[in-house]
């Protein structure tokens, strides 16, 4: 039987206080991240952002929302520090500072958008205890609102910077786009970067490959007017065996290697599709790899929670490697040596603490 572990240094009941109060925050704000997300959803924060100070009823009559529900909203919002209330005149108001922070409004900087994460990870969690004891994982079918929420994230992140921050990245790449390539998305969910890319640069030609039938059928009707973007729901598992040769000039994947069953296959069929003077686009979350290090990582929590709840057990769900979200830059780098990549360069956006951006030559 092991042995418990033994106590080196004597208890200190002043350090058990502080994170008791420090589990006390962690209720309050996991509870509120729910919130933030109904408040999202049902579109009261953007309402409220458009309303001098207002009562309960006048905000849920603007949202067309039920009284009784919006008032126990706001109580959670004025507790959490989020709404400001006037006992005197019972009104409630978002101030203009919280509102750039909490409405479709704000566009890059609405983290409404990523508290739907927590929900969206709650319905699977049965599941995943299951996995504790028994191993295996959840697959992605299982989660109801992954590409919805997935899709908002990533149309907010990537695409209010793609442009600006991310294609410059890449030398000579929006010159390129311009004279008409060919360019392949790997994992491309429901394809808004692809369609914006497609609409911005009408001679290029686009593709783009996930496995979800749903999210590709999405894609799909997002872009039935677009002639020169094709989407296909396949496994990339075995792209190393079917990857065309040679065939693009910029294959990209936005947060799509760690997740997948089998990443280095997936890897070395973009280097076999990619042409020689190519480049392979890659986005991935900018964990170390070491956990002692992600400590210091301002979304260090919630990137490993992510990570067990949805990215590692979808993968290994599929029979794959597992890798989970925070395998780090350096096993990224080993990867994609492995994958037999010869230049990488790393690069940091200055906005973007989530991401490494990769990008790679053969
Ligand atoms: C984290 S999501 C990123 C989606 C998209 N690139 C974005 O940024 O919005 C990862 C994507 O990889 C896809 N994926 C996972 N395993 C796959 C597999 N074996 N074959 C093809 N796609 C896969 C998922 O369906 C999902 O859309």
């Amino acid at each position: 039987m092991s042995q418990p572990a033994k106590q080196t240094t004597a208890f200190d009941p002043a350090r058990a206080e502080a994170f008791a109060g420090r589990i006390l925050s962690a209720l309050n704000d996991g509870a509120l991240c729910l919130m933030l997300s109904i408040g999202h959803r049902t579109g009261l924060f953007d309402s409220m952002s458009r309303l001098d100070p207002a009562t309960s009823t006048e905000i849920a009559d603007r949202a067309g929302l039920k009284e009784r529900y919006v008032r126990e909203w706001l109580g959670a919002m004025v507790t959490g520090g989020v709404v400001e209330y006037d006992p005197e005149s019972g009104r409630y108001a978002l101030p203009a500072e919280h509102a750039g922070a909490l409405t479709r409004a704000a566009a890059a900087d609405n983290m409404a958008v990523f508290a739907q994460y927590i929900g969206a990870l709650g319905y699977v969690e049965s599941e995943i205890v299951e996995c504790f004891v028994n191993g295996g994982g959840v697959p992605y079918e299982n989660y109801p609102r992954f590409h919805d929420v997935m899709a908002e994230d990533s149309g907010q992140s990537v695409l209010s910077s793609l442009e600006s921050h991310i294609l410059p990245l890449v030398p000579g790449i929006v010159e390129r786009l311009e004279a008409g390539i060919e360019v392949l998305d790997l994992g491309c969910g429901r394809g808004l970067i692809l369609a914006r890319l497609a609409a911005r640069f009408p001679r290029s030609r686009f593709t783009g490959i996930d496995l979800s039938a749903d999210a590709i059928a999405y894609a799909r009707a997002n872009t039935c007017e677009q002639t020169n973007v094709d989407y296909q729901a396949r496994d990339l598992s075995d792209y190393a065996d079917w990857a065309p040769a040679a065939a693009y000039d910029l294959i990209t994947t936005f947060d799509a290697i760690h997740d997948q069953a089998q990443p280095l296959a997936v890897l070395r069929g973009i280097r076999r599709a990619l042409r020689d003077d190519g480049y392979y686009l890659m986005q991935d979350i900018s964990g170390t790899g070491h956990v002692h290090r992600d400590a210091e990582h301002p979304l260090g929590t919630l990137l490993y929670t992510v990570s067990c709840m949805h990215c590692m057990t979808v993968s290994l769900a599929q029979g794959g490697e597992g890798l989970g979200a925070m395998w780090g830059e350096t096993k990224t780098l080993e990867y994609l040596e492995r994958a037999g990549f010869g230049r990488v360069t790393t690069n940091r956006l200055e906005h973007d603490v989530q991401n490494n951006w990769y990008v790679v030559q053969k």
